[in-house]
């Protein structure tokens, strides 16, 4: 069931003190990716939410939302369409740049891989300020395309992702496993 799964995610999830800086604890994935039993059960209990609220199409966020994404997507029979930092897709693209704590970044999509009638589904490993998922909804619907919901692998509670995402959400759903 869902506890037992949030139970073996979370003990694979390893907690980095004072990386990338000096007060910050990083939570490094890789023990959880290196855990076929784990891995698995992750990909298994997002391609559940994405079937739950009906997403016809899945987007990851660069670079550690590919690694979850993409075998949800395969799972889930849809189709995977990559949201990337500025300048590393070859095609036309949308871009949108949000602010972060000191500067701003800038997050891009091709185009064509986003339709009106499809319905998304985002995919990250973290949602903490919710900057790098409200760009991508904006992304999302300046395509033409519907929000299905938001599914992390975790939040970040105190970086108050949930409540910046909100606005951008209309409703859609924010499941954090
Ligand atoms: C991390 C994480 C999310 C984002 C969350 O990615 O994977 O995509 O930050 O932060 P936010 O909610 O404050 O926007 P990062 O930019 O470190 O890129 P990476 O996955 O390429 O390491």
């Amino acid at each position: 069931d869902l506890d037992t799964t949030r139970e073996l995610l979370l003990s694979r999830i390893r907690d980095v003190r004072d990386y990338p800086k000096p007060g910050v604890v990083f939570k490094d994935i890789t023990p959880l990716l290196a855990d076929p039993e784990a891995f698995s059960a992750l990909t298994e209990a997002l391609a559940e939410l994405c079937a739950r609220h009906g997403a016809t199409k899945i987007v990851g966020l660069e670079a550690r939302g590919f690694i979850l994404a993409a075998p949800v997507a395969v799972r889930a029979g849809l189709g995977f369409v990559p949201v990337r930092k500025a300048g590393k897709l070859p095609g036309a693209t949308l871009s949108q740049t949000y602010e972060l704590e000191y500067g701003s970044a800038e997050i891009e999509v091709h185009a064509e891989d986003l339709a009106a009638g499809d319905r998304v589904m985002v995919i990250d490993d973290v949602l903490a300020t919710g900057g790098t998922a409200g760009a991508a909804l904006e992304l999302i619907r300046r395509a033409g395309a519907e929000v299905a919901g938001v599914a992390v692998l975790m939040e970040i509670g105190f970086l108050g992702g949930r409540a910046r995402l909100e606005p951008e959400l209309h409703g859609a759903p924010l499941d954090a496993l």
